[in-house]
């Protein structure tokens, strides 16, 4: 995993504020986040090994970040402490059944190519690397182009979404916007870019499952419908659990099946990570989902 660790802040209020004006919030919590750290959580409770390339901030936030990083499994021999810089931190709202989030940087902004390159022995014997866009586009590019010489397959998750080039696109092995970022990505329209990257590009839609093209036709994988208290972190856990399950040789439309699984469990409790499943959690509910089919 190559990517950003934060602090999320998460106000729940009955309301967003309108410009200019003040509304009264119901709680604040500070809870571990960061789109990188999320699929790198989400990963590891479903059983992979997994490695962190990183930045944080000589500060408490760092500290913490660092220490969940580990209370899940996860490898942090490749996260940098950078003095002089504060640790990400994401400002999030919850309000009328959805999120908003501004994100500061902060330290993730110092994931270079060197911190790359440290993680060297890791991304070499990889069996996927993961990416998004919450470090510097030229890190992002560099390991795309690294892991493409190294013949690892490589996971890119554009969100926030920004202009990428299209051949370093099409050197990527997955690549998962959601709704929102591939129709900001693929102005020509998305359906002709699924035709374009079969098994390749996956849409994911929230509640209405993941569309992609399997060279034959466009196919959705509809969504497990689940009370949701807080989607916060939703995307990463299907990123994550997606990777975990190609990797393990899962066939497209299988593992697709498994991260959505593991998405509406992801968003039963409040905090990107809280609700984040075990394997045996999501097998569970796939077990179950199977017998309604048949039944
Ligand atoms: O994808 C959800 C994450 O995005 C949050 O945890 C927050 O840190 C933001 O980066």
């Amino acid at each position: 995993m190559i990517g950003s660790c934060s602090i999320d802040l998460t106000v729940q209020s009955d309301r967003r504020p309108l410009a200019g004006e003040t509304v009264i919030g119901r709680s604040l919590t500070l809870s571990p986040g960061g789109k990188g750290a999320n699929q790198a959580v989400a990963a590891a409770r479903l059983g992979a090994q997994v490695n962190m390339v990183g930045c944080v901030g000589d500060d408490d936030y760092g500290r913490q970040i660092i220490s969940n990083l580990k209370d899940n499994g996860v490898d942090t021999s490749y996260v940098q402490t950078i003095s002089e810089q504060s640790s990400g931190t994401a400002h999030i709202t919850l309000a009328e059944g959805d999120n908003s989030i501004i994100v500061i940087k902060g330290a993730n902004d110092s994931v270079s190519k060197s911190v790359v390159d440290e993680a060297g022995p890791a991304l070499e014997s990889a069996d996927i690397v993961l990416l998004q866009l919450e470090i510097p586009l030229p890190a992002v590019v560099y390991t795309i182009e690294l892991c493409r010489r190294l013949n690892v397959p490589v996971l890119l998750n554009p969100a926030p979404v920004s202009p990428i080039r299209e051949e370093v696109l099409h050197h990527v092995t997955y690549l998962t916007p959601n709704q929102h970022e591939a129709a900001l990505l693929f102005t020509s329209g998305v359906d002709q870019a699924l035709k374009k990257y079969p098994n390749q590009l996956l849409v994911t839609k929230g509640s209405q499952g993941v569309r992609f093209f399997d060279g034959k036709e466009i196919r959705n994988i509809a969504a497990f419908q689940t009370a949701a208290v807080d989607t916060t972190g939703a995307g990463d856990t299907f990123n994550g659990a997606f990777a975990v399950a190609v990797s393990e040789g899962k066939p497209i439309h299988d593992s697709i099946l498994f991260a959505n699984a593991a998405a509406a469990l992801s968003v039963r409790k409040l905090g990107a990570q809280s609700g984040m499943p075990d394997r045996e959690q999501v097998e569970s509910l796939l077990k179950e989902h199977q017998n309604t089919d048949i039944g």
